[in-house]
């Protein structure tokens, strides 16, 4: 692979860790993030060349983004990083790779004008190639193999994984908002902690939560099926607590409240060690359902969530830069299939039912 690639965000917890296994594979990222200090040490240490430059100026961006063919975006929360990160890659014509779970992230990269430029420009918009959301991405699409007139796709994960800083601060910006779903093709709000079913994800039957996973967004986009939910384990209890919630969302939502959290994750939240990650597999589960009320389910075990992440990522990023791709919009299964989820470290085969 003779292209040059850059991973943005490299000093986070997750960009580190895909850059420590993208040596470790043999790969040479450069490394990239808007703090000196950080991205100049963990560069020396992994031997690679590094890029210091902010998203604020378009400038930066461009200049930062010259000669490179791939980037692989990992600094997050993306509402706030990924736009100015897809124009620059727009402008020098560099692939886009990113590792959202965020709804508004996958739509802006999906919209019409937006898959438009990138055909124009020969640029590949792929966001969410982290364990949100290839691995249901993949179910997805199986289930739209499976059963073609699928109306209704249900999709959800159970995981026992501890969490990261930047995850923690994307799901605080959430606790302002509520849960989405797509309806009729439409992506429609909803009250967390409304809708409530059972769910065997593959460690038996729980009670879930539908919560606004990133597939509300992308699932339509790889399958065209109309009517999307996305579910997580939750005890009963729990889902009352997220209801009552409501009462407290404008509270939540205001900028001082959200940074008094966001310096409590800075001092607090340090992410899953390498033993946490070896030990807490992802149980994922997928449902399709046509207008004759035909049900096909899918299961399928993988990596941590964090390590999937690093896995998925970078395979992304390999088969890209080894194959000519054309420019546009896409999701994980689109670029490489249902079947990328199997070829993965850690995952399973895909059981149907
Ligand atoms: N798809 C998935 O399944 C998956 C898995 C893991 C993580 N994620 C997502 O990936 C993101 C990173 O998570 P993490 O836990 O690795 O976070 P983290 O440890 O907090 O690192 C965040 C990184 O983003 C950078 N950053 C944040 N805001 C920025 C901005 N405005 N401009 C430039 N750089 C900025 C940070 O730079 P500074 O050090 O300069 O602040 C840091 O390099 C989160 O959004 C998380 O939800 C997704």
């Amino acid at each position: 692979m003779t292209q040059k690639w850059m991973i943005y965000g490299a000093n986070g917890y997750t960009g580190a860790l895909i850059a420590r296994t993208a040596v470790a594979q043999g790969l040479n990222p450069i490394l990239a993030g808007r703090r000196k200090e950080e991205i100049h040490t963990l560069a020396n240490e992994l031997g690679l060349e590094s890029r210091v430059f902010s998203l604020n100026e378009p400038d930066q961006v461009t200049s930062g983004l010259r000669e490179i063919d791939l980037v692989l975006h990992c600094a997050g929360p993306f509402s706030a990083t990924s736009a100015p990160m897809i124009e620059g890659c727009l402008e020098m014509g560099s692939h886009y790779l990113d590792i959202t779970g965020e709804i508004s992230v996958f739509e802006h990269a999906h919209e019409l004008k937006q898959a438009k430029r990138a055909e124009d420009a020969g640029v590949v918009l792929c966001p969410g190639v982290g364990f949100d959301v290839i691995p249901t991405d993949c179910v997805a699409l199986k289930l739209k193999e499976l059963l073609p007139d699928a109306t209704h796709l249900s999709l959800g994960f159970d995981s026992d994984s501890g969490i990261s800083p930047g995850t923690f601060k994307t799901m605080i910006q959430g606790l302002g908002g509520s849960s989405s779903e797509r309806k009729d093709g439409i992506i429609t709000e909803v009250q967390l902690g409304k809708k409530s079913r059972t769910i065997d994800f593959g460690r038996g039957p729980k009670t879930a939560m539908s919560i606004p996973w990133g597939d509300v967004s992308t699932a339509f986009h790889t399958t065209d099926i109309p009517i999307v939910d996305t579910w997580i384990p939750m005890p009963s209890y729990k889902i009352a607590g997220a209801r009552s919630l409501k009462w407290f969302r404008p509270l939540l939502a205001t900028s001082t409240i959200q940074q008094i959290m966001h310096k409590w994750v800075d001092r607090s939240v340090h992410g899953p060690d390498e033993l946490a990650r070896r030990n807490s597999p992802a149980y994922i589960w997928g449902e399709a359902r046509n207008a004759g009320g035909e049900t096909r389910t899918v299961r399928i075990q993988t990596a941590n969530v964090y390590n999937l992440t690093v896995f998925g990522s970078l395979a992304v990023v390999s088969r890209l830069l080894d194959m000519n791709v054309s420019g546009g919009s896409y999701t994980p299964a689109t670029l490489f299939g249902a079947k990328l989820i199997e070829e993965l470290p850690g995952s399973g085969k895909f059981q149907i039912f």
